[in-house]
């Protein structure tokens, strides 16, 4: 089995090794390609690019394979909770009884956010997206809880502090947007349902814990918990490897899910099938716009870069809409809308020679519209799923010893040496 590749250039044969991974996957190792050949590699969004090495997610995309630390995401779907992946992710195994329950009591003594905090949510205008704000109080919470003695501490620490605040943060930001008292997380509930018990309870209802939704909130935590180097990830390692501290390195993943081609696309499914329904469901319309090379609109929560077939996520999330929906008593239009849509876009030749399937973003809007979560709260929701991928993926590189600065080249297109001529002659 071939392990080096042989390159030739400008009369010259050089020859790069070829790395294999756990799964077969190959890749050329060009870490010496400059010091040997002068020469870079150009690769637009890096699609062809592998940044790292790493032991946390497995993909497959053109066999629709998910897998946590090899476990696939079906089987943590069905059996697991969002807690235990949160440790089997950060930790590479799932975690015993005691560990997991030492966990939970952790995150309940670090769920309280400092109240001076309140104030600065305060001051955001009303209107502001629920995304700033958590990227902006994400970055803040360093002037909170500067810097502990040592590494590990810190870490550990910090970990559990992001994990079980962010619930908390999320929450505050949709209470105080609605000019609502903050609820405060309370230790008897566990963590999916303290987050819904503070977002929705009142004083004038209190909130009833409906088990089956505490437990649709922990898959789609699972299914949102990792996707292995998708452009948020690639944000928090790369931001992390300036050796910041996570919170910040945190922030920087944060703003970059919150773009409608990436974490985004969950609240822009449900505004282009609001649009497809208030044009009487066309949604052929839709699919006729999203071919058409001439007009600027995609089909939302279509397509994937690396999967080229179902998103395994997107079929378990599917699913989920219907029970909740069942359960609930709802019957939403647009899940119809959905589905039609799907059928619809699946038989034609341009979704199919592109490969293009419905990814987690189609449906997890649905689910979450049943749950009452506001759609500008959509991509938060994500966020808070992704947070211990984010987390694993920075730790992994802290612990990598070829992890270096990230610090990627170009090719210069730009004009050759000129003068500086003085205002008075221009
Ligand atoms: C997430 O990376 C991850 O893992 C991300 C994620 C995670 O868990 O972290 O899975 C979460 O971000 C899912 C993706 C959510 N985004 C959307 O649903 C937005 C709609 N999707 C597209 O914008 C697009 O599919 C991307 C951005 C997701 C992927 O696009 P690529 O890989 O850059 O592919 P491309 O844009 O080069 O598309 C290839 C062709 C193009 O046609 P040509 O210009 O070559 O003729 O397919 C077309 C595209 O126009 N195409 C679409 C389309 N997606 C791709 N055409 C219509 N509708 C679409 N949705």
């Amino acid at each position: 089995m071939e392990d080096t590749v042989k390159l030739i250039f400008e009369g010259k044969t050089y020859e790069l090794p070829i790395v294999t991974g756990s799964e077969g996957e190959k890749a050329i190792d060009i870490s010496n390609l400059r010091p040997m050949t002068g020469l870079i590699t150009l690769d637009p969004g890096y699609a062809n690019t592998g940044s790292c090495t790493s032991s946390i997610t497995f993909m497959d995309g053109e066999k629709g394979i998910l897998r946590y630390r090899g476990i696939p995401v079906e089987q943590l779907a069905e059996h697991s909770s969002f807690l235990e992946t949160v440790y089997l992710l950060i930790n590479g195994r799932l975690p015993t009884k005691a560990e997991l329950n030492n966990m939970s009591v952790l995150f309940n003594d670090n769920s309280l956010v400092h109240e001076d905090m309140q104030i600065f949510y305060q001051n955001f205008p009303r209107a502001s997206h629920p995304m700033g704000i958590l990227s902006s109080m994400v970055n803040a919470l360093r002037s909170f809880y500067p810097e502990l003695q040592t590494l590990e501490e810190e870490i550990n620490i910090t970990v559990t502090r992001l994990l079980s605040k962010v619930r908390t943060m999320a929450a505050m930001s949709y209470k105080i947007s609605r000019g609502h008292k903050v609820v405060y997380p309370r230790p008897d509930l566990k963590y999916c349902a303290n987050f819904l018990n503070m977002m929705f309870d009142t004083p004038v209802k209190p909130y009833r814990i409906d088990e089956d939704l505490v437990r649709a909130l922990d898959v789609f935590w699972i299914l949102h918990a990792d996707h292995e180097q998708n452009c948020s990830t690639s944000a928090v390692r790369l931001v992390g490897s300036g050796r910041v501290n996570l919170y910040a390195a945190i922030s920087a993943g944060i703003a970059a899910l919150w773009g409608p081609l990436h974490g985004g696309a969950n609240q822009a499914v449900i505004e282009m099938l609001s649009d497809i329904q208030k044009d009487g469901g066309n949604y052929r319309r839709a699919i006729e716009r999203a071919k058409d090379k001439k007009d600027p609109f995609r089909l939302m929560g279509f397509g994937h870069r690396v999967y080229k077939a179902y998103d395994p996520r997107a079929r378990i999330m599917k699913k989920m809409c219907d029970k909740v929906l069942f359960k609930l008593k709802i019957n939403d239009p647009l899940l119809d809308i959905a589905k039609e849509l799907e059928e619809a876009a699946l038989k034609d030749d341009y979704f199919t020679e592109y490969n293009l399937y419905p990814n987690i973003d189609f449906y997890s809007g649905i689910v979450l519209r049943a749950m009452g979560i506001p759609t500008n709260m959509f991509t938060v929701m994500f966020a808070i799923g992704r947070l211990p991928g984010w987390i694993a993926q920075w730790k992994e590189s802290l612990d990598d010893p070829k992890w270096k600065l990230g610090r990627p080249r170009q090719i210069y297109i730009g004009p050759t040496q000129t003068d500086y001529i003085p205002i008075d002659q221009r």
